[in-house]
């Protein structure tokens, strides 16, 4: 083994085209279901991406470099529905080969994807949902990340890298050739000393990593980032934030409105319930604003999101804001833990992407979900762009929707739960 694991792999392959290995050759991406995601025409399990890491994991001798005995530890991160990390575990059973595989996600719903494959191909689950990033990415040798949307996701996942990972790790990252930037690059230089582009294939490309640089001694995390206050209706709100949280420290400006909308309608003496549902909490701004907004509520903040790093967030920005003991943050898939008409006000600011695709699917699950857990005439207050015009929508599976207020970008409503 050399230093840095440098001198192991030849990244000048990566000028050639890459070609169909086994791994990617024998395994059926068409069988991946995202549920329980949306699933859509236009959505798959897989896609060319994940094809072409595998498939250049395989030209750099990236799998092979173990006889079959000893252990090959494989992570794969951001692995959407199990496309990389199945294949890999169909592959070493088939070869009887010595891998041991991990799959970690910050999206519960894709955690919960990745073994229902697992599953319905007869795998067992390499998905690791207790374990943190780095105990995941600890001793991994091989590493294939499917390129997140945010750059600070990126980061996270390659800091754990560094800080974690063998000596001699490589780590590929892939994208759509669209959405890679030479910022990317920069990141992984940042960890890496040698850091290669490969060609494209299908509008997909790969960029790989070895040798990484030593990290000093005193190394402190970027994570979390923790904002300065900023002001929202006259209060001053501390913001924290994961790789992975929704807007980052940023307050959403749908969130402000939506947050300054509740502040006028609601006024100072209104009487709340013992607990208010935030779901999809992202960085848990309405979680530590509404108890700060309203001081005569005194009960607990039920934070929701499948986010692992909106979690985190949340719970962090609550003590930034000495709310600890008022938010409760829970990582849950739209609030399937919840018993059913339990809770009397959700509030709601809905994700309308999935990844990179715009999706009114996931905003009308979190609709569902709302419906299903309030009580009869509980409320559901949403904030949405208003081109998306979902007020029919909430007419139709929560209840009677009424319009509260507009403005230019965002309608912000009420919907009683039908009884
Ligand atoms: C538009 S963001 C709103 C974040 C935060 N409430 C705010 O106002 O800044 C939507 C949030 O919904 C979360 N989300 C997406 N799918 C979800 C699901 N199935 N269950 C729970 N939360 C989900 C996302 O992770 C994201 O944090």
């Amino acid at each position: 083994m050399t230093d840095g694991g440098q001198d192991m792999y030849n990244l000048d392959l990566l000028g050639q085209d890459v070609s169909q290995g086994e791994i990617t050759r024998d395994f059926d991406f068409s069988a991946l279901s995202r549920w329980p995601e949306p699933e859509a025409d236009n959505l798959q399990g897989s896609d060319a991406t994940d094809e072409l890491l595998l498939d250049t994991a395989d030209i750099l001798s990236a799998l092979t470099r173990s006889n079959g005995q000893d252990e090959l530890r494989i992570v794969t991160l951001n692995d959407g529905f199990g496309a990389l990390s199945l294949p890999l575990q169909q592959f070493a059973r088939g070869n009887s080969l010595n891998w041991t595989i991990t799959a970690w996600n910050d999206s519960l719903s894709r955690e919960q994807a990745i073994s229902n494959n697992a599953t319905q191909l007869g795998l067992p689950s390499p998905v690791a949902t207790q374990l943190k990033l780095q105990e995941v990415v600890s001793g991994a040798v091989v590493i294939l990340i499917q390129a997140p949307r945010s750059l600070s996701e990126l980061r996270q996942l390659i800091e754990a890298t560094a800080l974690a990972a063998s000596a001699d790790v490589l780590v590929l990252v892939g994208g759509r050739q669209k959405y890679l930037t030479l910022s990317i690059n920069d990141v992984l230089g940042e960890y890496f000393n040698e850091v290669r582009a490969g060609r494209a294939r299908s509008k997909s490309r790969v960029i790989a990593a070895t040798g990484k640089r030593p990290l000093p001694e005193n190394y402190v995390s970027a994570f979390p980032v923790r904002s300065e206050p900023k002001t929202l209706a006259g209060i001053p709100l501390k913001l924290a934030a994961y790789g992975a949280t929704f807007g980052g420290t940023n307050i959403d400006p749908g969130t402000r409105f939506f947050l300054e909308t509740l502040k006028l309608t609601f006024g100072d003496s209104a009487e709340f319930p013992d607990s208010i549902v935030d779901l999809g909490c992202g960085n848990g701004t309405i979680s530590s604003f509404f108890p700060l907004q309203f001081p005569k509520f005194s009960g607990r903040m039920l934070a929701t999101d499948s986010s692992r790093d909106a979690v985190a967030a949340t719970q962090e920005t609550a003590i930034l804001n000495n709310e600890a003991d008022r938010v409760v943050a829970v990582r849950d898939d739209a609030m399937s833990t919840f018993p059913d008409k339990s809770e009397e006000l959700i509030l709601l600011n809905p994700p309308f992407h999935v990844g990179n695709t715009v999706d009114p699917n996931i905003a009308l699950k979190l609709f569902r979900a709302s419906a299903r857990v309030l009580k009869n005439n509980g409320e559901l207050w949403c904030v949405w762009n208003s081109h998306l015009n979902y007020k029919h929508d909430l007419n139709r599976i929560v209840g009677p929707t009424t319009e509260i207020a507009k403005n230019r970008k965002f309608t912000v409503t009420r919907s009683l739960k039908r009884a």
